[in-house]
């Protein structure tokens, strides 16, 4: 089987340090009181400013580092739309896990184009988020993009949910995906169990 490659440090430490700002932002939004004409914000809304920036510039380096990273999931992998064959595998490996999960079994182990198309697609997520609030928060020209920002909200919370939820299975399946991501040394790096 083709066992995914392990995650480096830097990977583990650029999503860590996203999935928690990502986390802040989405609660904070729910009881931060946001400016208008004539009533100023409160400091949870400068702290989702704050942070929301703060992950702007997280993301941007993570993006970065997918494009130069070598020796775990290539960019290609979390964009796959673009290459014919890259797409024949994403659609071959969500077959095959329908076919899983019609036969009742647990989550597929394998490096997997399915997860790595969805990863790409919830950094994309992440990505509109951050640069939506920021641009139309910063330049009143383009305060059209708040709309942007509040309509995409909520697939951000399904992609958290979801890419949470998926993971939690797997953890559950033995195959030791929260190690492998959030873990450090050999054991962040070990394998699913089978
Ligand atoms: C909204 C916040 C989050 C975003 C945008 C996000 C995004 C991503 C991305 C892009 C990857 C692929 C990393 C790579 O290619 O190197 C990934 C992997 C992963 N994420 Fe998240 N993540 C978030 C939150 C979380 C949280 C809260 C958890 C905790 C359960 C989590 C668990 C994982 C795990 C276990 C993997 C590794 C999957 C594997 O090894 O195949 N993520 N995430
Ligand atoms: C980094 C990722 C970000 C996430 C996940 C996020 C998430 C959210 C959410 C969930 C809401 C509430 C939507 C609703 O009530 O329907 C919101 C509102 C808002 N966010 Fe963000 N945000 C981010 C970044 C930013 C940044 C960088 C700024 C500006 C510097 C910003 C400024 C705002 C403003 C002004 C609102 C209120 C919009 C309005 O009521 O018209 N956000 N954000």
């Amino acid at each position: 089987m083709n066992v995914p490659a392990p995650h480096s440090t830097l990977t583990k430490l650029l999503h860590l340090l996203i999935a928690a700002a990502l986390i802040h932002q989405l609660f904070i939004s729910l009881i931060m009181v946001v400016p208008e004409t004539n009533r100023p914000g409160d400091s949870y809304f400068e702290l989702h400013e704050w942070v929301g920036v703060l992950t702007l510039w997280l993301l941007v380096i993570f993006w970065i580092w997918t494009l130069v990273r070598r020796g775990e999931t290539r960019f290609a992998m979390l964009f796959p739309w673009f290459s014919a064959t890259r797409r024949s595998a994403f659609w071959a490996d969500l077959k095959a896990h329908l076919a899983s999960l019609a036969r009742g079994g647990g989550p597929l182990t394998e490096e997997s184009p399915l997860a790595s198309a969805v990863h790409g697609l919830g950094l994309l997520i992440a990505t509109a988020m951050a640069l939506t609030g920021a641009v139309g928060y910063f330049f009143p020209a383009a305060s059209l993009l708040l709309e942007v920002h509040m309509t995409i909200a909520p697939v951000m919370w399904a992609y958290l949910t979801g890419h949470v939820g998926v993971a939690l299975l797997h953890q559950m399946a033995g195959h030791r995906i929260l190690q492998r991501m959030f873990g450090s040394g050999r054991n962040g790096n070990a394998q699913p169990d089978r």
